[in-house]
């Protein structure tokens, strides 16, 4: 089966003011409009802005949804909500979510359920932590986090998996293009269900080893946090991917 177009996705979790996120949109409209799907997902206060002035070419998601569609829950945000808005995409499971929400796999199931139900592609984010990865569970967390995920509603279409080892996620430290292979391919054999899902990789993507670890097998593209806020880096990050 012929590879996916690479998607690159940026993060720009909880940063940026209303001046700052209109000055970044502008530049990025100089983004390549060859070869290559793209993405924005910014904090949800900034989607009806980003979504008035979204550059040619860019999708548009959010960093997270709730597993109800409507009711009572203060300070959710339904995928329904987020369909309306106008975004296509939706991160789910970030290590953050994770980490600073206790959020479990079986939430983050459910999350996904909404979200599909909503028409919502869902980015889904899988990875171990140092002291996992340093005694030889790596594969087993993230294989274990997968498996919780591909409920009935999943397609090839409809869900993106993210690799991010937490260990990578703005640290500068980037995983090994061995450590990517490696676990790229476990996850497709997970995934044997649904060929041409696309797999991408997260965690300190840079502009200086986004070429390499764009062109790894199974590597379908990049969920980029810290350099996706500056437009110089993000955009050379697409380039690279474009190529
Ligand atoms: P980073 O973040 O590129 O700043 O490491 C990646 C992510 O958290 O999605």
């Amino acid at each position: 089966m012929e590879s996916p177009r690479k998607f690159i996705c940026g993060n720009w979790k909880m940063n940026g003011d209303i001046t700052s996120v209109q000055t970044l949109l502008s530049d990025l409209r100089a983004a390549p409009q060859k070869g290559v799907d793209m993405c924005i997902c910014p904090a949800f206060v900034h989607l009806s802005l980003t979504q008035s002035v979204l550059p040619e070419g860019f999708f548009l998601g959010a960093q997270d949804c709730s597993a109800q569609q409507n009711g009572a829950f203060t300070g959710d945000i339904s995928a329904s909500m987020l369909k309306d808005m106008g975004c296509s995409h939706v991160i789910l499971g970030h290590s953050e979510r994770r980490h600073y929400h206790a959020e479990t796999d079986e939430l983050i199931a459910s999350k996904m359920a909404a979200a599909h139900d909503s028409g919502l592609v869902v980015i889904l984010c899988v990875g171990e932590t140092l002291t996992e990865r340093e005694t030889g569970q790596a594969e087993a967390i993230v294989s274990r986090q997968l498996k919780a995920a591909l409920i009935p509603s999943v397609t090839a279409t409809n869900t993106i998996i993210a690799y991010e080892p937490v260990w990578a996620i703005g640290t500068g430290k980037v995983a090994s293009r061995q450590d990517v292979e490696t676990m790229h391919a476990t996850i497709r054999k997970t995934l044997d269900k649904y060929a041409g899902m696309r797999i991408l990789y997260g965690g300190s993507v840079k502009p200086d080893n986004a070429a390499e670890l764009m062109h790894a097998p199974n590597v379908d593209g990049a969920l980029v946090g810290g350099a996706s806020l500056k437009a110089d880096q993000f955009l050379a990050i697409i380039e690279a991917a474009a190529v």
